[in-house]
């Protein structure tokens, strides 16, 4: 049985199953591992690790810690509270349609980061008039449907990492911006900040960056310095305000104290970098990178909501959460009739998006393929249902919105 439990309460002979780190996005490279000796404890403090999942059947049981499922079905009946708390409405478009709008979004962008890391390469001080504009770009398509260049920065190869994080760490932070209305100078301050928060990496050597294997401690310590080269960097831009400098800087850092580069606790971290940390994180756990394969997006908010408890600002993430909904595209849901479905849309009400059946549990049957829109009908989620038990892969369901998404994706 997978159980979590906290670090205390390991001891040798005991199978850790998942180290639960992820929220320290540059050290996600541990997998699983029998506690062999105390000194394992002492390292998993260091790096800041509260709570892990270990297997019973593969190792020794211990005497607390709960069952993760147990532990899953708590997050999410809090996630959907939490949603339920405020879903407000907003004015949206058809994803079909700003698609379109934010597939030339998505090439501009590509072209203002390059020319952003090649300005970096030849020591040229960071121009960020095109990025603004292109943020007012972003900003108006997120408002019209917060899906679409989402989606979009999703499709990305796996050495576009570092340039599709970019955008859409942005992308979530202006979100996140519209979602609270966020006055628009603010905004603005926010999304370029989020947008080259990690420009300093641009300035460690590529083999460390994208190297598949456990970095060497030398290693580790230069790919921590990308935070401090983004700072400079951000700073050689004329006329940002230090806000957009300090998110560069202090993106890393984490609530309780256990990040870098400064080891800043609690509200000594500013808000910018406060938000900009829990974006980053949320994109890189959802995103492939060169070592390992990105989990679903409803899997990467259960997972920031578990580590708000520790590692970020509590009531940050949960506002980020209700910021990006609870159903995000794809997640697969069962409604109060009994239908199962999947989500593929979101309309003007958080908790209400557009779901398309494919079952019908009350009457254990098969449905023909069929939207519903929440919005305009009595029926309600209940719950999610997991994706892998009905085969949603093999539905096929997507066929219309991928056609769109690969269209999208560069060559
Ligand atoms: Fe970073
Ligand atoms: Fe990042």
């Amino acid at each position: 049985m997978i159980k979590k439990v906290s670090i205390e309460q390991l001891r040798p002979g005991v199978f850790v199953h998942d180290f639960n780190c992820g929220f320290n996005s540059s050290n996600l490279i541990i997998n699983q591992a029998v506690i062999r000796d105390m000194k394992m404890y002492e390292i998993l403090q260091s790096w800041g690790i509260k709570e892990v999942y270990i297997d019973t059947d593969r190792g020794l049981d211990v005497d607390d810690g709960r069952p993760a499922l147990e532990a899953r079905l708590e997050t999410d009946t809090a996630l959907q509270d939490l949603a339920r708390e405020q879903p407000a409405s907003r004015r949206t478009v058809p994803l079909k349609e700003e698609m379109l709008v934010a597939r030339n979004i998505k090439q501009q962008a590509a072209s203002v980061i390059y020319n952003a890391i090649e300005s970096v390469r030849k020591g040229e001080p960071l121009e960020v008039e095109k990025a603004y504009k292109l943020i007012s770009k972003m900003e108006k398509s997120i408002t019209r449907n917060r899906d679409a260049l989402v989606l979009l920065t999703r499709i990305r190869q796996r050495d576009e990492y570092t340039l599709m994080h970019s955008i859409s760490v942005a992308a979530y932070v202006l979100n996140f911006c519209n979602f609270y209305k966020i006055p628009h100078k603010r905004t603005m301050s926010l999304a370029i900040g989020a947008m080259f928060h990690d420009i300093g990496k641009t300035l460690v050597p590529i083999e460390i960056l994208n190297k598949p294997g456990k970095l060497t401690d030398d290693e580790f310590e230069e790919m921590k310095r990308h935070s401090r080269y983004s700072s400079q960097i951000l700073k050689t831009a004329k006329g940002l305000p230090a806000e957009a400098y300090d998110m560069g800087l202090h993106h890393h850092e984490r609530y309780d104290g256990t990040g870098y580069p400064d080891g800043l606790k609690g509200d000594e971290i500013k808000s910018g970098s406060q938000l900009v940390a829990i974006a980053d994180v949320y994109d890189a756990i959802t995103s492939d990178r060169c070592y390992r394969n990105a989990m679903g997006r409803l899997e990467g908010l259960r997972k920031i909501y578990e580590w708000s408890e520790y590692h970020f600002n509590k009531d940050l993430t949960h506002k980020f959460i209700r910021g990006i909904g609870v159903y995000p595209i794809g997640t697969c849901v069962k409604l109060e009739s009994g239908r199962i479905g999947v989500v593929i849309g979101s309309t003007e009400n958080m908790i209400q998006p557009v779901v398309r059946i494919f079952f019908d549990e009350k009457r254990n049957v098969k449905m023909p393929l069929h939207d519903i829109d929440l919005s305009l009908t009595e029926d309600q989620v209940t719950g999610y249902e997991d994706p892998e038990s009905w085969d949603v892969k093999k539905l096929n369901l997507f066929e219309d919105v991928a056609v769109d998404l690969l269209a999208g994706s560069p060559g």
